[in-house]
Order: C-alpha cells, then sequence, then structure tokens
C-alpha cells in the first residue's frame, strides 16, 4: 500500500456508531435496545438497495426515518420515542479511536475524505457536533449521483474529483457489502471488523482486515 494517495472512510458503522441512539435510550427502550437497533439499521440498508434497484430514489435521512417509522412498529416502541431517536441520529458518536487515527493520518499528509450515503447536511452535522470537521478534506455523498452504495457510479465520485487510479484509493468501510463493492470497483478496500462478523461472498476478499481504524497506521 506504497502508493496511496487518498484515503476515503465510509461513515456510518465505521466511523460513527449506529448504535448509539438506541443505546443513549436504553433506559427507555429495555434489553431490546440492541436487536431494535439492528432491526432499524437493516431496514435502512435494505431501503437504500430496494429503491436503488426500484429506481424511486428518496434521500437518506428519509430513508432513516421510515425504517425507523417500521421498527417502532415491530418493536411496539412508543411512538413519541420518533423525535428523540432521530435527534440523536443526527448526533451520532464516534467510535473511540476515530480521532486519533485521523489526526495522525492527516499529519502524515494524507487525503482524507468520507464517501456516505448520507445527505451532505447530514453528513456535515455529523461531523461538526463531533469537533472533526478541520480533519477532511471533502465529504462525499451518494446524493451526487443519487443511487445508493454499492452502485459503482457512488465510487466514481472521488475518482472523477480527484483525479487519481482507483489503487491510489484506501476505502475502509465496516459494512462487508461495502468492503465488498470498494473492492469491486478498483480500490485497496479494507474491512474494519470490529465485532468478529464473517464476510460476505460477493467476489472480493478484503485487502486487509483490521481490528479498528488504528491499525491502519500500521498498514500505510
Ligand atoms: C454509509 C453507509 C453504508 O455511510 O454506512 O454510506
Amino acid at each position: 500500500m506504497k502508493n496511496i494517495k487518498a484515503i476515503i472512510f465510509d461513515a456510518y458503522g465505521t466511523l460513527f456508531d449506529v448504535n448509539s441512539a438506541a443505546e443513549k435510550c436504553k433506559d427507555k427502550i429495555g434489553d431490546k435496545w440492541e436487536p431494535f437497533a439492528n432491526f432499524w439499521r437493516t431496514t435502512q440498508l435494505e431501503y437504500t438497495w430496494l429503491r436503488s434497484l426500484m429506481g424511486r430514489h428518496k434521500n437518506f435521512w428519509q430513508i432513516t426515518e421510515d425504517s425507523l417509522d417500521k421498527s417502532i412498529k415491530a418493536f411496539k416502541l412508543d411512538p413519541s420515542m420518533r423525535d428523540e431517536l432521530l435527534n440523536l441520529y443526527k448526533v451520532l458518536s464516534p467510535f473511540k479511536e476515530v480521532r486519533e487515527t485521523l489526526e495522525t493520518l492527516k499529519e502524515r499528509k494524507f487525503k482524507l475524505s468520507i464517501l456516505s450515503n448520507g445527505t451532505p447536511s447530514l453528513l456535515n452535522e455529523l461531523v461538526k457536533s463531533n469537533n472533526l470537521e478541520n480533519l477532511f478534506d471533502d465529504i462525499f455523498s451518494i446524493e451526487e449521483v443519487k443511487i445508493y452504495k454499492p452502485n459503482s457510479k457512488v465510487y466514481d465520485i472521488p475518482i472523477n474529483k480527484y483525479k487519481i487510479k482507483k489503487n491510489e484509493i484506501a476505502f475502509l468501510s465496516a459494512n462487508t457489502w461495502d468492503v465488498s463493492g470498494g473492492g469491486n470497483y478498483g480500490f485497496n478496500s479494507i474491512w474494519v471488523n470490529r465485532n468478529n462478523n464473517i464476510f460476505d461472498n460477493l467476489d472480493y476478499l478484503p485487502k486487509y482486515e483490521i481490528k479498528d481504524l488504528h491499525k491502519l497506521l500500521d498498514l500505510i
């Protein structure tokens, strides 16, 4: 990985903990907060893929609301929790090693960016609320192409901007299917496997598998 010019991060699940919204409400949701959070996330992702296949785009915030509405019904939560969960989703917490890793990579003069399903305003707010805004060169949103990952038009976005080769990009995601999407596209795709998960069978094996983002510093 000597030729890397830009390091691109997925946002949700990779830099920011998508379960942290429900976790902050665990007193109200009770023991089922984690299955609830997983169901919400899975439904949200399914809606991105289904809408891309149907050619009926809605932005990621609307999809987050739609998937939350289904999840609240499925888990019989009090509907009054909707606003609280949505507000918390706007200010998700980053994983603990994120800031230090980004600061070190910035010192080493890599171009750093986010490539995410999120809308530009959602991503900007998320980065700002965690005081990370000075660390990124660019925040790329799929709203530019209005189709969701893992469509190759999404991975084209940073290539079109940076005019570098695909294999000059290190792409990091905790989402296995996103690692495969970026890897099949031609990025050096690195899997952030925090929870000992099993990889997908989608014609790509991660270039590297790391336990958390900090381990990236040993590879680059
Ligand atoms: C994103 C989703 C895939 O940030 O986590 O694009």
